[in-house]
């Protein structure tokens, strides 16, 4: 007999990250209720489940959604993640990712949710003391965006220990890359700003040259050092996360990456190398809010959730983000 497995609210699944998840939530026989105000989502990447358009403000919305759909757990999503954006217009960060996400917090409670899984971000850290970084170094955000990202995860942390039903855990991502291995979901950004995008759309010619923003910072090759993960093992971690969630009843926090860093400029060479494209790269000015390294200590979660990384490997991420970005490309 097939197990009936339940309805899971998902913010934010039509964009990039939530849109795998979505996927990997259907493939499991669950079914998604995918709710997204698209604003940088888009309904095509919604490849299971039900839809609504809406906005995480909009509290009356999610009350009949969560009741309609006799909702027990969320995965939190809807967010704005630019960090030199975040610099510039912090209002925005703080309005959607502190204020809307509180309300959500807020009705989820009133609506009965029990497990709450939100995807935090390594900006939580600013720049780390140590690294590889786990999750008890100190939380001191360089910029707005991880300001507002640490906001949700003290409100989260104070609301799980007020109530005994309401559990929670916060995946804190690193650098988020790479996409489906079909091509049939990815990065799609009106105004993309993440290095693999961007060098890749060089690499099409879609932009004239790549720019290394900064390269005087205290690392190797003087380029800033970051973990990239694959989608799709992020996708994983979040399968776990809400399992551990409904068996154990417990609160937690897991750092999601691989624990090894490469640099801008490494980025750069594998991606000339996948594409066997040698486009223009010049040296710019350091972005605002950008930390110099950021690599994850992930053995947290390999411990307790039983996380396996299987694609550990800048050659593929690279691979599936081309697959998509030339996919794109033919159907513009
Ligand atoms: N970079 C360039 N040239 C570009 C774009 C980026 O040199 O054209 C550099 C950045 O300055 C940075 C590195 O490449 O040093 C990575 O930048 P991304 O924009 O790809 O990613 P970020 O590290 O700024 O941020 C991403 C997510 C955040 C998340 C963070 C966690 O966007 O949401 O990873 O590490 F918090």
């Amino acid at each position: 007999m097939s197990e009936i497995k339940e309805n899971i609210l998902v913010t934010g699944g039509a964009g990039y990250i939530g849109s795998h998840i979505v996927r990997d939530l259907g493939e499991k026989g669950f079914l998604p209720v995918v709710y997204d105000n698209l604003s940088t989502g888009n309904k095509k990447n919604v490849l299971y489940g039900d839809f609504i358009e809406g906005d995480i403000s909009d509290s009356t919305l999610l009350k009949d959604t969560i009741k309609k759909y006799g909702i027990k757990s969320i995965i939190h999503f809807a967010a704005s993640i630019v960090v030199e954006e975040s610099v510039q217009n912090p209002l925005k960060y703080y309005e959607n990712n502190s204020v809307n996400t509180f309300k959500l917090i807020k009705t989820c409670v009133a609506s009965g949710i029990q497990n709450f899984v939100f995807s935090s971000t390594a900006a939580v850290y600013g720049t780390p003391e140590k690294v590889p970084v786990d999750e008890n170094a100190p939380l001191n955000p360089i910029n707005p965006y991880g300001k507002s990202k640490l906001f949700t995860e003290m409100v989260l942390k104070d609301t799980a220990a007020a109530l005994p039903d309401f559990n929670y855990i916060a995946l804190r991502y690193f650098n988020v890359a790479g996409s489906d291995g079909k091509a049939r979901i990815g990065q799609q950004y009106k105004k993309p700003t993440h290095l693999i995008t961007l060098a890749l759309k060089a690499a099409l010619g879609e932009y004239p040259q790549l720019k290394i923003f900064g390269s005087d910072y205290d690392t190797p090759d003087g380029t800033a050092v970051r973990d990239y993960i694959h989608t799709d093992d992020l996708s994983t971690a979040h399968l776990l996360a809400l399992d551990y969630l409904k068996k154990e009843k417990k609160s937690l926090v897991f750092n999601c990456g691989y624990g090894q860093g490469s640099s801008v400029r490494e980025v750069v060479d594998t991606i000339k190398k996948v594409t066997g494209i040698d486009f223009e790269v010049v040296e710019a000015p350091r972005r605002g809010g950008d930390p110099p390294q950021l690599v994850a200590d992930s053995q947290l979660i390999q411990k307790t959730l039983g996380w396996k990384p299987r694609y550990n490997d800048l050659e593929y991420i690279i691979e599936t983000a081309w697959a998509w970005e030339k996919k794109l490309r033919r159907e513009d």
